[in-house]
């Protein structure tokens, strides 16, 4: 396009769209060799009978996928004691937080988040010009409800929780989120993105208080994150209208499969989550041993401050030179910290020893 044409196109850009940065080119591809820790995936075998309801999917390509995601929609409220217009069903539970930002805010209202929390609600409310009250956490990473339910954030038009939270790895007791729950007139919005680590979830909470949408995910104790299923549970009221929202096909013939598949035997997982749960103590000693403080985590990854003299950035990119890829995220004040996955006990083994390497080189 002559720089006179593009010019012209750019000018047509919505002024949100304006604001927007064009991203840096992508990394280079991953070696087979790099252990990646950075995005709390889970590196799980899937079970074979699940493995194989994809190559079954595979056959039917040519299809468009099934309308309204129906088949996995009633799947998952038959697993989660639900019924199916309770349910919506998504490319990953991101495409649900979108859609939640984009049926519920007008430019200039407020949403509200405590944080540190998940960095991708940040940007869901730029996209939709609204403002984002960040509600610190109480001590010890409790529950700020006191500061939910008056001040600012009285006026958001919802809250967004996530429990285990991301990237602190911290859990609210389910008893505590009810009664912030039962005493607001806000819609909630519990990301359980990380609940299958947890002693608890909040499931119960939904056939109880129509201003909460529960959402989930495959990504992480289902192993599928490159597949892309995520759910939303609540009201029908409110289920209904987001899935109106929702982009036709949102889906694929694979992620149905496979997502109805697991649901069918997620048993099969649950060695997995006890293996994560085993692991990440483990992970936890071992790093206090190596001189970090990782906070208590109920998630499969763990936030540790590490040790003096150097802050997260510098280990993130020590790390990442030794091959070993972990999270940083400066914006949240954490800057003495980096976010740690559990992957399997050979990539675990390899962080470790990496750290260790690093401390014992002069630098
Ligand atoms: C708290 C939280 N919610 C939601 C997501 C999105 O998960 P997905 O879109 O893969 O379902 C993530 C991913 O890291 C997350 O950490």
């Amino acid at each position: 396009m002559s720089d006179a044409r593009l010019l012209s196109a750019l000018s047509s850009l919505s002024h949100v769209a304006k604001q927007l940065e064009v991203p840096p080119p992508a990394l280079p591809a991953l070696g087979a060799t790099c252990v990646k820790l950075n995005m709390n995936e889970n590196p799980f075998p899937l079970p074979p009978v699940v493995k194989k309801s994809a190559t079954a999917a595979f056959e039917r390509h040519y299809l468009y996928p099934e309308d309204d995601n129906v088949g996995l929609r009633e799947a998952a409220a038959s697993a989660y004691g639900l019924s199916a217009d309770q349910v919506i069903a998504g490319n990953g539970s991101s495409e649900l937080l979108g859609l939640i930002y984009k049926a519920f805010l007008a430019p200039g209202d407020a949403v509200a988040m405590i944080s540190p929390g998940f960095s991708f609600n940040r940007k869901l409310a730029m996209l939709h010009e609204a403002q984002f009250l960040e509600i610190g956490w109480g001590q010890d990473h409790s529950l700020p409800t006191q500061q939910l339910l008056s001040g600012p954030a009285r006026d958001a038009k919802f809250i967004v929780l996530a429990n285990p939270n991301n990237p602190t790895g911290t859990f609210i007791a389910i008893a505590e989120i009810e009664r912030l729950v039962a005493q607001s007139d806000r819609l909630i919005v519990l990301d359980e993105a990380y609940v299958d680590f947890a002693p608890d979830n909040g499931l119960r909470l939904v056939n109880r208080y129509p201003n909460v949408l529960l959402l989930r995910t495959f990504s992480k104790s289902y192993a599928t994150a490159g597949l892309r299923i995520g759910f939303g549970f609540g009201h029908p009221e409110l289920i209904g209208r987001l899935r109106t929202m929702q982009n036709l096909f949102n889906m694929n013939v694979i992620g149905h499969a496979v997502g109805m598949s697991i649901i069918e035997h997620r048993d099969a997982f649950e060695e997995n989550h006890q293996y994560v749960v085993r692991e990440r103590e483990l992970t936890s000693v071992a790093l206090s041993a190596l001189g970090f403080t990782a906070l208590p985590s109920h998630a499969n990854f763990l936030l540790a401050r590490v040790p003096e003299g150097h802050d997260g950035a510098w280990w993130q990119a020590a790390l990442q030179r030794q091959n070993v890829l972990v999270a940083f995220f400066p914006e949240s004040g954490l800057e003495n910290f980096i976010r740690i996955s559990i992957g399997t006990e050979r990539q675990m083994d390899a962080l470790l020893s990496t750290v260790s390497d690093i401390l014992s080189s002069p630098n």
